[in-house]
């Protein structure tokens, strides 16, 4: 099975005083610290070799909240990321815990009401390449935005002022091992980040970029008001 990665570094800016003392990933939602959620994604979807990239500032309360993950019947390893220089910057510290494998990458402030256990499959099923899971949105300005062209995504625009379509690119990502090497050709975005959009633009370039949709209520909770919706999706899933 392949390894997950959980990306959970980031100030949390956007939602101080809550996060004056620790990470947004450890604020509660629904009843447990947000990061929880993005394990049990990954866990009873089978995948139970996970990596937690984290920033300096909160590593330790990281490694206190989820230890060794025997808890959670998986095995966390932990890696900090100095600089805040994107999700692409971040992911490159997975390389060595990808050891030449396929990886799932979650962004730690995604919250799912239902299982990613259909689109793991789908990855499965796939020869290589990557994929990744859209949702219409009404606002998609906020994120990544994929352009489609009947089956097939054929760009996608982080955070355009007119977005071509209301297809949000989540935080749910699938790559095969070439990811490391496609990031290391990427350049820092306008915002001076290494952005994901911009890995998963060189796979639509390849031809190797498949995606599913994402069922159910998806939310990015960096947000006081994302938090409270998150919060509610979590009270009322089933899955
Ligand atoms: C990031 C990605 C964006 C994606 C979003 C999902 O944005 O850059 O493409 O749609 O996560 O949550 P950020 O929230 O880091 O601005």
């Amino acid at each position: 099975m392949f390894k997950g990665v959980i990306l959970a570094g980031g100030l949390g800016t956007r939602l101080y005083p809550l996060t004056k003392v620790t990470s947004k990933h450890l604020l509660p939602v629904g009843n447990e610290p947000m990061i929880y959620h993005s394990v049990k994604r990954l866990t009873t979807a089978g995948i139970t070799d996970i990596l937690i990239v984290t920033n300096p500032e909160y590593v330790a309360d990281f490694v206190s909240a989820l230890g060794s993950g025997k808890e959670f019947g998986c095995e966390f390893t932990y890696r900090v990321q100095e600089e805040a220089k994107g999700i692409a910057h971040a992911l490159a510290l997975a390389e060595g815990f990808a050891a030449g494998g396929r990886i799932v990458v979650l962004l730690g402030d995604n919250i799912f009401e239902t299982s990613i256990r259909q689109a793991v499959k789908d990855f499965q099923a796939q020869q290589g390449g990557a994929r990744v899971l859209l949702k219409q949105v009404s606002d998609p300005e906020r994120y990544g935005v994929a352009t489609l062209n009947g089956e097939r995504i054929v760009a996608i625009e982080e955070k355009p002022e007119h977005p071509k379509s209301d297809y949000a690119v989540v935080g749910a990502y699938f790559y095969d091992a070439t990811v490391f090497d496609v990031i290391r050709t990427v350049e820092p975005s306008a915002r001076g980040e290494y952005e994901i959009t911009a890995v998963n633009n060189v796979y639509i370039q390849r031809d190797e970029l498949e995606y599913s949709l994402v069922h159910g209520k998806w939310v990015d909770a960096g947000t006081f008001e994302s938090l409270t919706e998150a919060h509610q999706i979590l009270l009322d899933s089933t899955d």
